[in-house]
């Protein structure tokens, strides 16, 4: 079976740093995929090396066994690979019933909702409830100005928006930064809980949150691949404990 999606020897530089250094990398179907390492390891420009909002020095990306290294972000998209924005200025001011609507309209190619006659918005309206269900977002949330929601709520909105492009694959670069730490045990579970016909390939330096959600871990270190396995592998391993050399985040297991 294709992987969800697969990287090979997927290269960034940056003049002559080489921030993303000949990354091979496969994410199953359904997948729940940890990519993990320090600072600075080039996790972010990995992910924006996917998603295609970087363009890669070298190296391939497919999506669902077909190869998109050339694809602008929008067929990526398109093709089932999505990752999250902040909510915009727009979207802050809309609920997020409004917010959630609006993406599943333009999804489906509607343009301006304002035209759709009233049956046509009931099953988007539905299709909306839906998605807020899926990412856990409480009822009393869903009818605020998202603006006014905390953050944790923010952040669940914003993973319902990708949701909205029907995504095979997403994306999620620290979903719960910024989020008072007992909050983002709630986004973290809404992510660990999405459908399995979505591969997960996140980012997260709570380890404790990793070990939680992880089938399957990848070690950057420099940019590199230093390790890939099971969450079990990747705790015992010599190497990743040096990577994290000086602390003691590494130590399930
Ligand atoms: N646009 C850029 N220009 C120059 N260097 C960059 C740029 N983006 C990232 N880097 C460098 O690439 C390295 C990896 O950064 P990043 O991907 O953000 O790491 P991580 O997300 O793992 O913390 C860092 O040293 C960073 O300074
Ligand atoms: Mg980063």
């Amino acid at each position: 079976m294709s992987a969800a999606l697969e990287t090979r020897g997927l290269t960034r530089r940056f003049g002559a740093f080489v921030a993303v250094d000949a990354v091979s990398l496969r994410v199953e179907p359904g997948a729940r995929h940890a990519l993990i390492g320090p600072n600075g390891a080039g996790k972010t420009t990995f992910v924006n090396l996917l998603s295609g909002a970087l363009a890669a020095s070298a190296g391939q990306v497919s999506l669902l066994g077909r190869d998109v290294s050339a694809a602008p972000q929008h067929l990526r998209v398109r093709l089932g690979l999505a990752r999250t924005f902040q909510v915009n200025q727009l979207f802050a001011e809309l609920t997020p019933m409004q917010a959630t609507t609006m993406a599943l309209a333009e999804r489906a190619g509607l343009g301006a909702i304002w035209w759709r006659p009233l049956f046509g918005m009931a099953g988007l309206r539905a299709e909306a409830q839906q998605l807020l269900d899926t990412v856990r977002l409480p009822d009393a949330a869903r009818h605020q100005r998202t603006a006014s929601l905390p953050y944790g709520r923010q952040r669940l909105l914003e993973i319902a928006l990708a949701l909205a492009m029907r995504p095979r694959v997403l994306l999620l670069d620290e979903p719960a930064a910024g989020v008072p730490p007992a909050d983002s045990r709630e986004v973290l579970a809404a992510v660990a809980a999405l459908p399995r016909d979505v591969a997960v390939l996140l980012i997260e330096h709570d380890m404790d949150l990793v070990f939680r959600f992880a089938e399957r871990i990848t070690v950057l270190a420099f940019g590199a691949v230093l390790a890939d396995g099971a969450p079990s592998e990747i705790a015992r391993s010599p190497a990743v404990r040096e990577a994290y050399l000086g602390s003691t985040e590494v130590a399930h297991g």
